[in-house]
């Protein structure tokens, strides 16, 4: 029995922009999604029968990583499912992780590559930075070109990512979940639009770029404050392009005075905010407050990783 945990993750930085190839910074936050796996006389998860249609991620991570007997797979996650916090990659990384263990053959590099070829084969259209931010853990730091602290370069169709390790201080992030669900997709798609017919919009993608790195060697030097305003010229950018929601924005402007910066998180449309903050009590108040579902998060935590046979209090 092989037993294996993944972080989610929240976007700090070019979501979007990632997709034309720009840069994105992206942390493993401390909400973990386990898998187990176990020998059984057929295919089972969390006790029924597998289904291709009800267990998507995991039938495609078993398509992936497993040609042995049948098993039953068993997972627990603290991460809302479409929230935007990375919840089906760490299912897919964590899944992915255990077969690989009790083949003998786990490395979160080659967790990664695998998690990403199932992400893709599921939603059509993704770029490898959830699965690799919850397989590495800590900072990831995504770009065309390969810089300091790199780990892997992933590669689908004519796109590739080379992916890079960051260090990341101990902050501390306010998500604020509105609830609504917007499928990353035709966000993905809207967004390609607007940039061919519009030259602001194509300079938005342009500046986000910029942000990216200025904000990764913000958050380096632990200078909250300009992580902060980096968050929220981003998440205007962000608006610019059309991915906003007017409960986003209630929810950023409701931050104002009890954090360094927010700014939508991951596709838009609706699903996450976070804010960079000190105060995590009135962050929260603040983001409850618009009718938002608030949840406090540390961020740089570690990524997959084998843990111990689960125990009753699991
Ligand atoms: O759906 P999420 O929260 O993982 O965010 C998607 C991020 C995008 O940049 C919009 C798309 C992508 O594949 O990178």
């Amino acid at each position: 029995m092989k037993r294996c945990s993944a972080p989610g993750k929240v976007i700090l930085f070019g979501e979007h922009a990632v997709v034309f190839g720009k840069p994105a910074f992206a942390l493993a936050i401390d909400l973990r999604i386990t898998a187990s796996v176990s020998s059984s006389d057929q295919y089972l998860v969390n006790g029924r029968p597998m289904k291709k249609q009800h267990h998507v991620y995991v039938s495609k991570a078993l398509d992936e990583a497993w040609n042995g007997p049948p098993i039953e797979i068993v997972t627990r996650s603290r991460i809302p499912s479409g929230s935007g916090l990375g919840s089906s990659a760490a299912v897919t990384v964590a899944t992915i992780g255990s077969m690989l263990a009790e083949r003998g053959r786990f490395r979160p590099e080659t967790v990664a590559r695998k998690a990403f070829e199932v992400e893709l084969a599921v939603q059509g259209r993704a770029s490898p930075t959830d699965t690799s931010t919850s397989s590495n853990g800590h900072g990831v730091l995504v770009a065309q070109e390969k810089m300091d602290g790199f780990l892997w370069r992933i590669s689908a169709g004519d796109k590739a990512w080379s992916m890079h390790h960051r260090d990341v201080p101990g902050f501390t992030f306010v998500v604020g979940y509105t609830g609504i669900h917007a499928s990353t997709g035709p966000l993905v798609a809207g967004v390609k639009k607007l940039v061919d017919s519009s030259r602001d919009a194509a300079r938005a993608v342009d500046r986000i770029a910029e942000v990216v790195l200025d904000g990764v060697s913000a958050v380096e030097k632990g200078d909250k404050a300009r992580v902060g305003k980096l968050m929220l010229e981003n998440h205007g950018l962000l608006n610019s392009l059309g991915v906003g929601h007017p409960l986003l924005d209630k929810a950023v402007e409701a931050c104002e005075r009890v954090s360094y910066g927010a700014k939508l998180t991951g596709a838009g449309g609706g699903g996450s905010m976070i804010a960079l903050t000190d105060d995590p009590v009135s962050a929260s108040e603040a983001i409850a407050s618009v009718g938002c579902t608030p949840m406090t998060v540390n961020v740089g935590c570690e990524g997959v990783r084998l843990e111990p046979r689960a125990t009753r209090a699991d």
